[in-house]
């Protein structure tokens, strides 16, 4: 497959050039937007490029750095590469590049971490400047000048809209016959003209295939021809299998209490392998036609279609194992017919995930006794990957769901907390907590109720008396509504940091 067949206009093919002189092409300190969520759909020779031109430059003693903004992660040959190459100087809103995530952590990155639905529009608002290169991939060019997008939709749409320039990354190897898959919606707009986004069903098209992009902005057509990074799941282990059936568990007692439809809500899943173990629990759970409203479709979920279980899927990316992604490839006319694939303003819309009836289910780094939870930060300051889109499904979902093993680090952390040491989700967006220990339902309950539940039900047993302990004696010092001992509950992850283990004595 050359690139004389994926690209049908002639204006486009007069633009090819080589991935080195398109990165010469993009000036230091220029904010570039690139295609890319969850390692998929990321541009695959431009990093690369760009890494070699900043070190050239650097060798010759001159500055270059660039504020790269994307849909969410990318892989080892973007993000990994830029960083490695001292390229990047802000970075936004996501990451999970082990290169990337230590120069944010060592200071080098600005990393600014939010929601994904916020992106595009706080773009759009002018509040993150201008942006003056896109770099986006995609599978081919029609001869209307129209672009097949790849594997994720993410923010393209936005970026090829707002960019004063514009590079398209034309990938020969995933299959062409995604074509049909996606559906980009233009129909947002900047306040006070907004209109409701006419969508009532999960599985709705609003949109069209295809994205837009006035070809006078594109300055390079470059060739590629490589896959997505491959997305490694662990196979699902104990704890996993056992969190997994409290919440299906959950769930049918829910539907027989007559709190959920019996047709079942639309179901979010988070990223991680946790969450990927949840939708595996799922395939012989007792329900069926599902259906997936989500950001990211893993492997787990593409079992969940080709089982049967799950009717149709809407996400903005598809990040699959390899054998999941030759399935997918190889099954493609089944899965066109079942996967949606939109932008990430749509996949995330909080308007959407409210009047939908979202069931969010994300996982965590750590939560504490009353329900606030750390999806982001490990002790307090160090960034994992960032908040993604659990924010936009836990405040607006029908029921949200956080999930942990109930300690990290062979038994030495304790995922529940007496105050978590970052809060990205308030205790007013928790509703559910789930480890392998049990499954604490928070709805209805005040402060002092909730970290009773939380401490029985989620808490390790190793901890189970420590959180017990402090708990008992909050409760008889200071203000009674949200008990606390401050100097305590801040110290408790100082406790790790001098001794490796939270466990007081150890
Ligand atoms: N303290 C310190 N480290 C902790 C910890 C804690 N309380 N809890 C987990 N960790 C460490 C684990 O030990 C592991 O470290 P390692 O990579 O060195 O082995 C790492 O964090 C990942 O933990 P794991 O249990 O494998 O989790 P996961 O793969 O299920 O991912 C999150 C969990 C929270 C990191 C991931 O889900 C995430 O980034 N979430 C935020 C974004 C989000 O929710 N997006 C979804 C929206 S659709």
């Amino acid at each position: 497959m050359s690139l004389a067949d994926r690209v049908h206009h002639p204006a486009f093919l007069q633009r090819v050039m080589s991935a080195e002189a398109a990165a010469a092409l993009i000036p230091a300190g220029a904010n570039v937007g690139m295609s890319g969520f969850t390692g998929a759909g990321y541009p695959k020779a431009l990093p690369q490029a760009i890494a070699a031109h900043a070190k050239a430059e650097h060798a010759a003693g001159k500055p270059y750095k660039i504020n790269v903004w994307t849909g969410a992660s990318t892989a080892a040959e973007c993000d990994g590469a830029m960083a490695e190459a001292h390229a990047l100087g802000q970075r936004l809103p996501f990451n999970t590049d082990p290169i990337a995530r230590k120069a944010i952590n060592a200071g080098e990155i600005d990393f600014i971490d939010m929601h994904l639905s916020h992106v595009a529009q706080h773009a759009w608002f002018g509040f993150l400047g201008p942006m003056h290169v896109a770099v986006i991939e995609v599978l081919g060019i029609t001869a209307d000048g129209l672009l097949i997008p790849s594997t994720a939709v993410g923010n393209n749409k936005t970026w090829l809209e707002i960019a004063d320039k514009v590079i398209l990354e034309v990938n020969t190897k995933p299959s062409a016959r995604m074509e049909g898959m996606h559906d980009v919606y233009y129909g947002t707009a900047i306040p006070p003209r907004r209109v409701p986004i006419n969508m009532t069903h999960a599985d709705d098209r609003i949109g069209q295939p295809y994205l837009r992009v006035d070809p006078a902005k594109v300055m390079a057509v470059v060739e590629t021809h490589k896959g997505d990074r491959d997305n490694v799941f662990a196979t699902p282990d104990e704890n996993s299998n056992k969190i997994a059936s409290y919440i299906i568990d959950f769930l049918d007692h829910e539907m027989k209490a007559g709190r959920l439809p019996k047709e079942m809500l639309p179901i979010q899943s988070g990223v991680g392998n946790v969450a990927n173990a949840v939708l595996a629990g799922l395939l012989h759970g007792p329900f069926d036609n599902l259906l997936g409203f989500t950001e990211v479709l893993q492997d787990g979920m593409l079992d969940l279609l080709r089982a049967g279980k799950m009717s149709r899927a809407s996400a903005t990316a598809i990040s699959l194992s390899k054998s999941a992604y030759e399935d997918f490839e190889k099954n493609i006319d089944f899965y066109r017919e079942r996967i949606i694939l939109r932008p990430q303003e749509i996949s995330n819309h909080p308007e959407l995930v409210r009047r939908l009836g979202i069931i969010a289910m994300n996982s965590m780094i750590e939560a504490d006794i009353y329900g606030n939870i750390n999806s982001t930060h490990l002790m307090g300051t160090g960034m994992m990957n960032g908040i993604g889109g659990s924010g936009d499904f836990a405040r607006n979902g029908y029921l949200s769901f956080f999930v942990t093993p109930s300690v990290a680090k062979d038994g030495a952390i304790s995922c529940i907390v007496p105050m978590v040491s970052h809060v990205d989700h308030t205790e007013h967006d928790t509703q559910i907590i789930v480890t392998e220990q049990g499954l604490a339902d928070l709805r209805g309950l005040s402060p002092k109720q909730r970290a009773q539940v939380v401490i029985d039900r989620c808490a390790h047993p190793d901890y189970r008396p420590l959180l017990q302990d402090y708990f008992d004696r909050a409760r008889h010092q200071g203000a009674l509504h949200t008990p606390h001992i401050l100097t305590e509950a801040l110290s408790w992850h100082q406790r790790f940091v001098d001794t490796g283990s939270m466990r007081p004595g150890a």
